[in-house]
């Protein structure tokens, strides 16, 4: 009969190989290591100071501890499948070294109060990296902004040519998605940032456990107030990835639009070499990989969150094994994440504008239509009057291949008699951008208002 495992002294025999590996948990969540040795050294304080642990077990714990985690830093520890998952493995090897104040440490706890705690201090962490890793990213597309602020192109509504915008504004959307995720990752936190130690395996503990000092010693911001719920609660892991979900869904428009302004049918940008790959057949491709590699992996964030949703649907109280399959979805989400956060920025970084081709865009496509019509209600048309005018100019124009803006005086007033020389003002793209000056407007004065006002927040 084995005796490998710490449970094992109620079993007839061992347990099979292949059950070993399926409901082993090493190999995966060896990541959370170091933060269930700093879960174990507060949980250890607190039974000190409760009176439970002596302090020569708790200084035979912290010197036990310390060289564990300079093992597993130096990556000399030997996980263990035998051992199941990382809290028996360290559990273990703590008594390996210190005898029998190692087998005290699981006083007053469970495993599974110890994994929800373990991942809530490893996520919170994640959590303040990739809130970093996001400004980062707002800061190259602020920078992009403000070089390009008067950079014309065409906005699009249905992917037709509708208005002329700011280049630069439209970054700034980007900047104004990121910002909200920002938030949402904050808020997040906060609900991540609770405790569920002291719940043990489902109902609390006979012993005089203080579940403040722990939460203090482990920079908790509150503790969970009902035992069931601690063991069982995933969804701040369900909460986060939903986030990560949306963040991954605001990038992959980006690199949509990327991949498009890339084609040749658009030119409006180059992506540096670095960041493409070319074809093993044909020569002349350079194909924007990185963008493409992010729309797809938005699929997989997604993925990661319908399956902890489900991971979690009609499962009754309290933990259920099911609550083990947790971590590979959470693990992948963020560092999918935080790849895919480092590698835009710098991509970002990496984009050159071509304000020519931009331009030549909007000259294609009666972008200043609506500023024909706008400058027509001005001078006292109805403006459902001054759109079917207009309607008939554009189509005029369309018929000579020509832009609103190269038909001349008389064509124009043909129209209508309120048009007068003023009109060609209107009928520029730069003259519509600057005529859109008011906040959250394209003109580039308020471009390069929202940068400065995005630089310190940035900056704060
Ligand atoms: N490896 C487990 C998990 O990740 C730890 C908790 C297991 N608890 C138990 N009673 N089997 O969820």
């Amino acid at each position: 009969m084995s005796q490998d495992k710490t449970w094992s002294g109620r079993f007839n025999e061992p347990v099979s190989e292949l059950v070993k590996k399926y409901t082993g948990s090493i190999d995966f969540d060896q990541r959370l290591a170091k933060w269930d040795i700093q879960g174990s050294l507060a949980h250890a304080q607190m039974l000190t100071q409760a009176g439970v642990l002596s302090s020569e077990d708790l200084l035979a714990i912290r010197q036990g501890m310390a060289e564990i985690l300079a093992e597993i830093e130096a990556g000399k520890i030997e996980w263990s499948l035998d051992l199941e998952d990382v809290h028996m493995n360290i559990e273990r090897r703590l008594t390996d070294k210190i005898g029998d104040a190692g087998k005290r440490l699981h006083t007053g706890r469970s495993r599974n109060d110890q994994v929800a705690t373990d991942i809530r201090l490893w996520l919170r962490d994640q959590i303040s990296d990739i809130q970093n890793l996001i400004q980062n990213l707002q800061a190259a597309l602020v920078e992009l902004a403000e070089k390009n602020a008067a950079v014309v192109m065409p906005g699009f509504t249905h992917l037709q040519v509708a208005q002329p915008v700011s280049f630069g504004h439209h970054m700034l959307a980007y900047v104004e998605m990121l910002g909200r995720d920002f938030e949402r990752m904050a808020d997040c936190r906060k609900r991540v940032n609770r405790m569920p130690l002291g719940a043990a395996a489902l109902a609390g503990t006979t012993y005089p456990i203080q579940r403040e000092t722990t939460a203090e010693l482990l920079g908790f911001e509150q503790i969970c107030q009902n035992s069931l719920d601690a063991v069982s609660d995933r969804d701040f892991a369900i909460e986060f990835t939903a986030a990560a979900g949306l963040l991954m869904i605001h990038l992959s428009r980006l690199s949509e639009e990327l991949i498009l302004w890339m084609s040749p049918r658009f030119g409006f940008i180059d992506i540096a070499d670095r960041f493409c790959t070319g074809s093993s057949i044909m020569p002349q491709k350079k194909n924007p990989d990185v963008p493409e590699l992010v729309r797809g992996k938005a699929g997989r964030v997604i993925g990661h969150l319908s399956g902890l949703l489900l991971l979690m649907k009609s499962q009754p109280l309290a933990y259920n094994k099911d609550n083990q399959e947790d971590k590979e979805p959470l693990f992948d989400t963020v560092d999918t994440l935080i790849d895919t956060l480092r590698i835009y920025a710098d991509m970002m970084r990496g984009v050159t504008v071509k304000p020519e081709n931009m331009r030549a865009a909007v000259m294609q496509g009666f972008a200043t239509a609506t500023d024909l019509a706008d400058y027509l209600v001005k001078k006292g048309m109805p403006f459902r009057d001054s759109h079917e005018v207009v309607a008939q100019a554009v189509r005029h124009a369309e018929q000579n291949g020509a832009d609103l803006s190269d038909l001349p005086l008389e064509v124009l007033q043909g129209f209508s008699s309120l048009v007068a020389e003023d009109v060609y003002e209107v009928l520029t793209p730069e003259g519509s951008l600057n005529a859109r000056n008011h906040l959250g407007g394209t003109a580039p004065e308020q471009v390069l208002k929202q940068v400065a006002r995005w630089k310190e927040i940035l900056a704060a």
